[in-house]
């Protein structure tokens, strides 16, 4: 035994003093030998055996820690008949929610816009409206019509500062938003200050104590001619544990997050059928789903759907039906979801969306742009709103409840959509954008956006540090 244990370390470039090699009889000696080697040890003293075992025996073993917040999941929820009455009744909600979170600002006295009306000129007042209108005097000032659910009044915000003039100009149509104000006339009141329901600085504790990661990936478009089949398949091969490179980060990935466009889908934009491979939907999810199928089942697999899957257009969209991912649906490890969705996994909220709403922010805000989807990110998570513009480049559909607002404060955002990765911190918040596995398409290259291509993000859950693993083969 002695000699297998000196041979061992020995390959391993470590020398044993002779108590070393009495306290390493009758244990783990391997993972005791792997440990000290990632400590660049040469020669090994008992005490260097004794700490790594103290180490070992207050190590707990790791369990996975997560679960879905089914609240703010849509599928299965009531449809609404789509009427006026439907319509109004999502966005007194909306206003609800967003004004709460304004109101516990300090020094914010709320009142109602028909309280404001009946002070006197030059009278401080704080209010929260909808921005129902939005346009400039003669003069160059910014000029709002907002509403809340007792009455509507203008507002002046005056181009004195440059830079915050500018903010101001991102005021986007039906943002719910806090005004300090004067009072000017009956009818109006000058802005001094816009506060946003914005997210506040969360500290989180983390209890982890072993590296586990969450691995990000989105918009795999299988079924396109144009899907990255290759990459894609040495991608699953290295989370099998087939591939030698990175392996120890592979074996800590306990957790997947797909952020839609599974399947590139049938007859969602002009001449998409000349880049499609398979033309049948239920074969592109068959083929998907031989994919995923091979993943280890020690990972709990989410999908949420994109633009491209089988579901409605309109946000919020329900989770991808069990007609076309039969045989997934039936594995406990794999979560099909709508989106938005939220989870906590190992006490962290995980916000998952897949993204187009985002493209109004794009047209709208100067700094948000598509080969920065994060910055687009963070204007939403200020705005606490996936709906931050009813109409604008997506369509919303009333259902039971609002599902749109962003209630609680996630710690992790997670999107797809524009096939470009990104990565950020917005506040305490990781903000994380996927790369896509498809090459770039006619449209895309139409509009001039180039894709990043076959790339993994990584978060690990411990020392929440991102690293990016790259499957991109020229
Ligand atoms: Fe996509």
């Amino acid at each position: 035994m002695n000699f297998d244990i000196n041979k061992y370390a020995n390959e391993k470039g470590l020398i044993l003093t002779e108590k070393a090699l009495r306290l390493l009889n009758n244990h783990n000696y391997k993972q005791i030998i792997e440990t000290l080697t990632k400590e660049n040890k040469t020669f090994v003293k008992p005490e260097d055996i004794l700490k790594i075992k103290e180490i070992t025996k207050n190590k707990k073993e790791y369990k996975k820690n997560f679960y879905i917040l089914d609240k703010y999941d849509i599928t299965n929820k009531k449809f609404s008949q789509g009427s006026v009455e439907d319509f109004q009744k999502l966005f007194l909600e909306k206003y609800k929610t967003l004004s709460e979170i304004i109101k516990t600002r300090p020094n914010f006295d709320h009142i109602t816009i028909s309280q404001a009306k009946r002070e006197i000129k030059n009278k401080t007042v704080d209010v929260i409206g909808m921005v129902y209108d939005k346009r400039f005097s003669k003069n160059g000032n910014l000029v709002l019509t907002i509403d809340d659910p007792t009455d509507t009044i203008k507002l002046v915000l005056m181009n004195k500062d440059e830079k915050e003039f500018l903010t101001q100009k991102e005021i986007l149509l039906d943002n719910v938003i806090g005004f300090k104000c004067n009072v000017l006339s009956k009818d109006m009141l000058i802005v001094n200050e816009i506060l946003y329901p914005d997210i506040p600085f969360s500290i989180k504790k983390n209890t982890l104590e072993t590296d586990v990661y969450l691995a990000v990936i989105g918009d795999i478009h299988v079924g396109s001619k144009n899907f990255r089949e290759k990459e894609f398949s040495k991608f699953i091969d290295w989370l099998n544990l087939k591939i030698e490179s990175d392996i120890e980060i592979a074996k800590q990935i306990k957790y997947l997050i797909i952020a839609g466009d599974i399947v590139d889908g049938i007859g969602v934009y002009p001449a998409q059928f000349d880049e499609l491979f398979i033309t049948d939907i239920y074969k592109q999810y068959e083929l998907l789903e031989e994919y995923l199928l091979k993943i280890r089942k020690d990972i709990e697999v989410f999908i949420i759907s994109g633009n491209h899957d089988a579901v409605r257009l309109s946000d919020p969209q329900p989770a991808i039906s069990q007609d076309y991912l039969k045989r997934l649906y039936e594995k406990e490890n794999f979560h099909i979801l709508g989106s938005p969705s939220w989870a906590v996994i190992e006490n962290y909220k995980v916000l998952m969306y897949h993204g187009a709403s985002f493209h109004g922010i794009y047209a709208e805000i100067k700094n948000a742009t598509m080969n920065k989807p994060d910055t687009a990110m963070k204007e939403i998570l200020i705005r606490r709103d996936l709906m931050p513009q009813y109409g604008l480049r997506q369509t919303f559909v009333p259902i039971e409840k609002n599902f749109l607002t962003i209630n609680e404060v996630p710690d992790i955002f997670i999107t797809g959509d524009v096939h470009h990765h990104a990565y950020s911190k917005y506040k305490n918040t990781h903000l994380i954008c996927a790369s896509c596995w498809q090459t770039m398409t006619h449209y895309q290259k139409e509009i001039g956006h180039v894709p990043t291509l076959s790339k993994v993000l990584l978060l690990n859950l411990k020392t929440e540090k991102l690293i990016i693993k790259d499957f991109l083969e020229e």
